[in-house]
């Protein structure tokens, strides 16, 4: 299976967000990533849920809400009830893990752990069978447009060896800096998703982005 394309819609037009995102489905994107970012677990202040219900309605696909969000815990049961389909919570982000993510069960969703660049991956590991997607970041979290970080793509290759040892099932997603110029080699160590921002929203249309990246795959 081709690597999927997740449209991180951070650096989109916010005053045309529905026309966005339904220009990243008419071009043929597979899921919708959207960046929760609180100010405190990571520098910078995104949006909430009242966004991501409004994304809700204007698109079919999948939505992943990519909480960067301290305690994360507060917050499942409105991002839940705002339509997300895969919630992901950050390792560093909370004290319980474990807790975070079966809260996101609870409410029925697909539940992701997201680890930052300087974590070591045996973060993963205890819960691994019980996620449906495992968060590479590839940047630092806080701000689109950022340079892919060069370790991220052994850590990539370690996560796909847990993963197949211990949860087959879970999807692998890279996050930051993912570009027409490395999509192929982070697809090639094992990403089944892939996160693109600014190299899909910026000066072409969405269409021509895409075009680029998938023929690159
Ligand atoms: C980083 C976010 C990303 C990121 C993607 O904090 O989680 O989703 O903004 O944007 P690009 O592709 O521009 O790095
Ligand atoms: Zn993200």
């Amino acid at each position: 299976m081709p690597v999927k394309i997740a449209p991180s819609i951070l650096t989109a037009d916010f005053g045309r967000l529905t026309e966005q995102i339904e220009e990243a489905e008419r071009a043929g994107v597979d899921l919708i990533h959207l960046d929760v970012m609180d100010g405190t677990f990571v520098p910078n202040i995104s949006f909430g849920p009242r966004v991501v219900a409004a994304v809700r309605e204007a698109t079919t696909l999948e939505l992943e809400v990519h909480m960067m969000v301290a305690e994360p815990e507060r917050y499942v049961a409105d991002f839940a009830e705002a339509g997300a389909d895969v919630i992901t919570v950050h390792a560093e982000a909370t004290r319980h893990p474990h807790r975070a993510v079966q809260l996101i069960k609870e409410r029925g969703k697909k539940a992701g752990l997201a680890i930052n660049p300087g974590t070591p991956l045996g973060a993963f590991e205890p819960l691994l069978p019980d996620l449906e997607l495992a968060l590479l970041l590839s940047v630092n979290p806080g701000f689109g447009g950022q340079a892919y970080l060069p370790g991220a793509t052994e850590r990539l290759r370690g996560l796909l060896k847990l993963r197949d040892a211990l949860s087959p099932a879970c999807s692998l997603e890279v996050d930051g800096g993912v570009k027409a110029d490395n999509i192929a080699m982070i697809a090639a160590a094992g990403a089944d998703i892939v996160v693109v921002g600014s190299a899909l929203y910026n000066q072409r249309p969405v269409e021509e982005n895409l075009a680029a990246l998938r023929s690159e795959i």
